[in-house]
């Protein structure tokens, strides 16, 4: 409700989906500080609001999927914003690069997939934005960097962790020392993006295509599913599988279990409550 209030960030509803979109054209959609602040107020308030819906009214529009994306076809999000960052104290940049370390562990935190739609350049804090998403999805004309270097900066926004993790150790270094910016069809190929699409219409469009279908599953597996592959992203093998074996466990508690359960033995499509 309280959407109408940001003025760098707009929050629109596409189906099942409530879409974030990072709304300066003008710098490219750069990660001002008040961008951050607005995506931190937002994130927050949806981890609070998003894990109590789940008995909704009849006819009450559900939150089933995040699509985060940037206004116009040029640019997703530019990076921070190089002309404010110019004006900070060492202690200010971090910060600042704390709280958008917020923004991202609040889009993780959500129980619902959360899809970067990268319309253009998604370069700096905009690639590490698009990261923290829990999939990728660009546009040709996409492209994609960890340009910091060539700022003598390093990444501040999650970067050096989260892109070993995408694409693997060997890539993410070329890439975070080289600068190297990379098109859509390359960052598909390395693993970074999972599809590619004409245009942002388009990109849109399977954006929310997939929330729907995610939409269908049961609601507490998808929610169980990605908090344990975020628990399970720092540990040993052996850990890992231990903290799967307990959310295993755990969606066997599940009233959706059931139901999905007697459904497949019955033949019949599974019609989940969400508990
Ligand atoms: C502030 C930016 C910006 C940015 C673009 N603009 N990127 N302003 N911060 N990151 C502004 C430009 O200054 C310009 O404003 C307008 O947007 C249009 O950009 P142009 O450069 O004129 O467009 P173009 O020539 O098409 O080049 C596009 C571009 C280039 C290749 C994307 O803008 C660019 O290289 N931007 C910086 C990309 C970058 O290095 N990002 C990483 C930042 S570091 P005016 O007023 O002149 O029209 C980072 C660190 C994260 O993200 C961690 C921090 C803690």
């Amino acid at each position: 409700d309280a959407a109408t209030d940001y003025e760098t960030i707009l929050v629109t509803r596409y189906g099942p989906a409530l879409v974030v979109t990072v709304n300066r054209p003008r710098a490219l959609n750069a990660l001002a500080q008040q961008v951050v602040a607005e995506l931190l107020d937002l994130t927050g308030r949806l981890v609070e609001a998003l894990p109590s819906v789940d008995a909704p009214a009849a006819g009450e529009w559900v939150c089933r999927g995040v699509i985060v994306t940037g206004t116009g076809e040029k640019a997703f999000v530019a990076g921070a914003d190089i002309r404010e960052m110019s004006g900070m104290t060492p202690e200010q940049a971090e910060a600042y690069a704390r709280d958008m370390h917020r923004v991202t562990l609040n889009l993780e935190a959500l129980p619902v997939p959360v899809i970067a739609a990268v319309n253009g350049f998604a370069l700096g804090g905009g690639c590490e934005l698009a990261m923290a998403c829990d999939f990728i999805y660009a546009s040709e004309n996409a492209a994609f960097g960890q340009p910091e270097v060539s700022l003598g900066l390093v990444p501040g926004f999650g970067g050096s962790v989260r892109l070993q993790q995408r694409v693997g150790v060997g890539i993410a270094r070329e890439l975070i020392m080289t600068g190297r910016r990379i098109t859509a069809a390359e960052a598909h190929r390395i693993g970074l993006v999972n599809q590619v699409f004409a245009d942002h219409a388009a990109l849109l469009d399977a954006a929310r295509d997939t929330v729907d279908t995610i939409a269908a599953q049961a609601p507490t597996a998808v929610a169980n599913a990605k908090a344990t592959m975020n628990a399970v992203a720092h540990r040993s093998v052996a850990d890992g599988l231990d903290v799967e074996a307990a959310a295993f466990r755990a969606a066997f508690t599940t009233e959706d279990s059931r139901i999905g359960r007697d459904a497949f033995l019955s033949k019949e499509s599974a019609s989940f409550s969400g508990r």
